[in-house]
């Protein structure tokens, strides 16, 4: 059986790759801090999908938490991980300039850092193998400036820029392992709820669900893409994105000082 190892894998995005994954006959290892929802999935899980799943709580938004996870991708052999999904991530509702220099540290660690610390720790033992894929979650945010006040847009494109760039190396290509960076647009989790964003922000229309998102990840991932937008109108915007000179990125911009906070009422956006 092959082996997935899903970070974030208690929740949203991360819980329906867990899902998807076992459907089609993977072992999982699941991380995240907390132990509780952790062993809540693994059992459905094992009862739904008859799936083996270990959990390893760890928190990714210190080195040392980087590291127990680490470590684990270096075992080879039988022990061996044939498929990262690093999956875990943050955000802030509120505006980076307001945050705490250490909340905006923390949103770089999780999201950027850890997610490259493991992507390295993995690389070694998949090339020595000729096997192996890792899928690096990031955002549409990734694409352009378009939040600004916050830091999560950069720590995406960080995860979408260092993907493409180990993926095209020579180090990695022809090497057997395929690296993929994940964009999807606004998707239904804990994620909002978390960051205090309300939910009516967002029209109706932009919301793609996490079971399309991860189905079209993991066609793309067996396609051999090396970046995955899911869903005909957020692959529309990213061509608008990419294609519009980048001098008309303050019109488009959206202040993330102005987002109502969970349970306020939406405000009218106040950019195009
Ligand atoms: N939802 C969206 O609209 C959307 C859109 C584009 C991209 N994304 C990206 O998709 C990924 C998954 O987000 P989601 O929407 O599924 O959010 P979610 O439902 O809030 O799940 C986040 C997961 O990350 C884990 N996590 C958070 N902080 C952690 C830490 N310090 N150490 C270890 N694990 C941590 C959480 O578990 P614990 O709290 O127990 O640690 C949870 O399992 C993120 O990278 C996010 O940036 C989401």
């Amino acid at each position: 059986m092959p082996t997935a190892l899903i970070t974030g894998g208690s929740s949203g995005l991360g819980a329906e790759f867990a899902r998807q994954l076992a459907a089609s006959g993977h072992d999982l290892i699941l991380t995240a801090r907390d132990e509780a929802r952790l062993a809540a999935i693994a059992v459905e899980l094992r009862d739904c999908y008859r799936a083996r799943v270990a959990i390893v709580p760890a928190d990714l938004a210190t080195v040392g938490g980087c590291e127990v996870i680490a470590a684990r991708l270096r075992q080879g052999g039988a022990a061996s991980v044939d498929l990262l999904v690093n999956n875990a991530g943050i955000g802030f509702g509120t505006p980076a300039t307001r945050n705490s220099i250490h909340q905006e540290l923390e949103l770089l660690q999780v999201n950027a850092a850890a997610k490259a610390h493991l992507t390295l720790a993995a690389l070694p033992v998949m090339r020595a193998r000729g096997s192996g894929a890792i899928i690096n979650v990031s955002s549409v945010a990734a694409l352009a400036p378009a939040w600004t006040d916050s830091g999560y847009g950069a720590a995406e494109a960080h995860v979408l820029a260092f993907t493409e760039a180990l993926a095209y190396s020579r180090a990695v290509r022809g090497s057997g392992v395929r690296l993929m960076a994940l964009c999807p647009g606004a998707v239904k989790t804990g994620f909002n709820a978390r960051a205090g964003i309300a939910d009516s922000l967002t029209p109706e229309w932009r919301w793609i669900t996490a079971q399309a998102v991860v189905r079209c990840a993991l066609r793309d991932l067996r396609r051999g893409r090396t970046v995955s937008i899911p869903s005909a109108r957020y692959k529309f915007l990213a061509f608008l994105l990419k294609h519009l000179p980048h001098r008309m990125a303050p019109l488009y911009a959206r202040d993330f000082g102005d987002l109502p906070r969970a349970g306020q009422q939406a405000q009218p956006s106040p950019a195009p």
